[in-house]
């Protein structure tokens, strides 16, 4: 403890000293999102405080397309993010020459994609969505578009979660998150029947098998939403793990029954890699100016649509 309280007061001295502010995903682990995050949420909730947020630096404690995003939404801002290798197996599914090559086979077709993408293919699209809207995002490019069909890229189980609840028609994408496509109806099944009484709350990008066995879906945001409101007795949540670790602070008593996969991209954010950014500067989020703006405009679109 006097290591990680140390540290957090050396990064809040940086804060103050560099008029910065840090960015805390729900997948942060417990003393990064607690301790040093001034906003904390979802993709979307992120994406949008990001633009209103006043400091001259953001640090990104989450993966490189979240750092990509807020530099694409605040140009002028100087964004760090304290590993550069903090990928995702969902953005590395895709590049821009293979959106490219599907809006040259699809010209008619809309393009829907995922947060969890590049600049490069976001710069690609005609409109962004998160896990929280991706329905409402779908339904309304397609109406705007007048088609019966959109594509969304890159998760393939997102994708077919969104499908299952709309009439548009949706041509997905083989890519996928490491972290939630390991969770298997039967492992629910058995966490069932060794936890009786257990509420199973699933992120959607989860298979569909798992979707259908889970109480609820829903986005990191919308998962804690669910647990402040009901406050079950005992509770699985089919996501990353640091969401019930930082769940369990709020809610003491509380079950959070483990079942849960930790994200290799997001815990390479660190304590010390925060506080090296902040006293070094860097690593610094650095974007093609043509390619932010074309991103920027595909991130507009969605954050224009009612919240
Ligand atoms: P949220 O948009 O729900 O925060 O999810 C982001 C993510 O990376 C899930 O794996
Ligand atoms: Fe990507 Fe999955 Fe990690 Fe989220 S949990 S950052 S989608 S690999």
């Amino acid at each position: 403890w006097p290591a990680i309280a140390r540290r957090v007061a050396a990064i809040e001295r940086l804060k103050h000293e560099h008029h910065a502010v840090v960015l805390a995903h729900n997948y942060m682990p417990p003393e990064i999102h607690a301790l040093v995050g001034d906003i904390r949420g979802d993709s979307l909730a992120l994406a949008r405080e990001a633009k209103r947020v006043a400091a001259d630096t953001i640090v990104q404690a989450g993966v490189h397309f979240m750092a990509e995003t807020t530099k694409i939404l605040c140009p002028e801002r100087r964004v760090l993010i304290p590993d550069t290798r903090a990928g995702c197996s969902l953005a590395a599914s895709i590049s821009g020459a293979q959106v490219r090559a599907l809006k040259r086979r699809y010209p008619a077709v809309p393009i829907v994609t995922y947060v969890n993408t590049s600049a490069e293919v976001k710069a690609e699209s005609d409109i962004c969505c998160t896990s929280s809207n991706a329905l409402a995002v779908v339904e309304a490019i397609a109406a705007e578009w007048g088609s019966e069909r959109v594509i969304m890229l890159p998760d393939e189980h997102l994708a077919r979660n969104v499908a299952a609840r709309t009439h548009v028609s949706i041509l997905v994408w083989q890519g996928h998150c490491e972290v939630h496509e390991r969770f298997t109806p039967a492992q629910v099944g058995a966490i069932r029947r060794a936890h009786p009484g257990v509420q199973v709350l699933a992120h959607p990008e989860c298979p569909s098998g798992v979707l259908a066995a889970a109480d609820f879906a829903g986005s990191t945001t919308a998962l804690e939403h669910w647990v402040d409101e009901h406050r079950p007795e005992r509770v699985l949540l089919l996501t990353e793990c640091s969401m019930s670790d930082n769940l369990i602070s709020r809610h003491p008593q509380i079950d959070f029954v483990r079942g849960c996969t930790l994200c290799p991209h997001m815990q390479r954010i660190t304590l010390d890699g925060i506080l090296l950014a902040l006293a070094r500067g860097e690593p610094e989020v650095q974007l093609d100016d043509t390619i932010a703006t074309r991103a920027r405009q595909a991130i507009e679109a969605m954050l224009a649509l009612p919240a």
